[in-house]
């Protein structure tokens, strides 16, 4: 029986920190992976801080080839969607995830992080990010209604036991720009097609049109995955970090195409109005093989 890493399912946490790394030397990739499996989070009881460790999926073949899903790839090639909308490709060679109860314990964590690996591996890209309103986005729509239960989040998110990476997941990280000017211009009732839900109370439209975004990403249609969308950024520069994790790749793969206009020509309305400035995966692989490392 693998267990999965714990901070997958931490919810209500306030404070996220993002961290990807790349290695400075590829060919010490055993040190690496050996350091930061060592990375412990805080042991007093009441101030702790949730990791969430993940690797590019061909790396994490190499570190441990007999825990490692084979079909599972890093985000190598910019999604060229229709109309000339882009999903650019920024992979890097692993991500520390920190969440907590307060931004101080996760910003003392990530620079302890950040100097464990120091002579290891670059800080590549660094995004915080902290709930907005309880449960909403940056668009004012509440993000995460259709994500399974904690129950039955596991059965979406991880691969199975049996498998080669029992217990791990498949993350997607995207950072998405919201163009926050041109939404708010739009009325309440148009925003609600373009997600496909109310804006108020969450519930689905009846009729939602086919460019709305819930119905390009279609769990009935794509497979279910789970959600810790966060809010991120500015006054002046902000949105969403797409964080979602499957069992299988081609859902998340899936989704991406059909919000970019690739399954049926129909573009995702929701793209007109935010822009993904990263795109990553990460293989976060069982709490037994991150201890088979140390
Ligand atoms: C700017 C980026 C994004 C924002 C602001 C956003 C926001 C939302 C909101 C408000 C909902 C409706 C409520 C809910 O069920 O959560 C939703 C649904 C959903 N989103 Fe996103 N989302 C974004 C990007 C993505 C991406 C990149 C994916 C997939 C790779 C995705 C997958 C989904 C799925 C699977 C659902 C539920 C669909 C269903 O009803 O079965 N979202 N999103």
């Amino acid at each position: 029986m693998y267990t999965p890493q714990a901070g997958i399912f931490a919810l209500g946490t306030s404070s996220h920190a993002y961290l990807e790394f790349d290695l400075l030397d590829a060919k010490k990739y055993k040190e690496f992976a050996s350091t930061i499996s060592a990375i412990h989070e805080p042991r007093t009881t009441t101030g702790g801080v949730n990791f969430v460790i993940g690797f590019r999926p061909e790396l994490w073949r190499n570190i441990l080839p007999e825990d490692a899903p084979q079909d599972v790839d890093g985000f190598n090639k910019q999604i060229q969607g229709i109309e000339g909308f882009v999903m650019p490709a920024t992979q890097h060679d692993a991500l520390v995830w920190l969440s907590g109860s307060a931004y101080d314990v996760i910003f003392d964590m990530a620079r302890s992080v950040v100097h464990d690996l120091a002579g290891q591996a670059s800080l590549g890209e660094e995004t915080s990010s902290w709930p907005y309103r309880h449960d909403r986005d940056l668009t004012g729509f509440v993000d995460g209604s259709e994500n399974p239960t904690l129950l039955d989040a596991p059965i979406d998110a991880l691969l199975p036991e049996g498998v080669p990476g029992a217990a791990g997941s498949v993350l997607l990280l995207q950072k998405w720009k919201h163009k926050t000017a041109e939404w708010e211009a739009l009325p309440v009732d148009r925003q609600e097609h373009i997600m496909g839900r109310t804006k108020l109370d969450s519930i689905e439209l009846e009729n939602k049109p086919d460019d709305s975004h819930v119905a390009r990403t279609d769990q009935d249609e794509y497979g279910n995955i789970f959600r810790r969308n966060m809010p991120y950024g500015n006054v002046d520069n902000h949105g969403t970090v797409f964080v979602g994790f499957s069992a299988e790749q081609k859902r998340l793969s899936g989704m991406l195409d059909s919000m970019a206009g690739l399954v049926n020509g129909t573009r995702d309305a929701l793209t007109r109005f935010t822009e993904p400035l990263t795109g990553s995966y990460y293989f976060v692989p069982s709490v037994e093989s991150l201890r088979r490392l140390r």
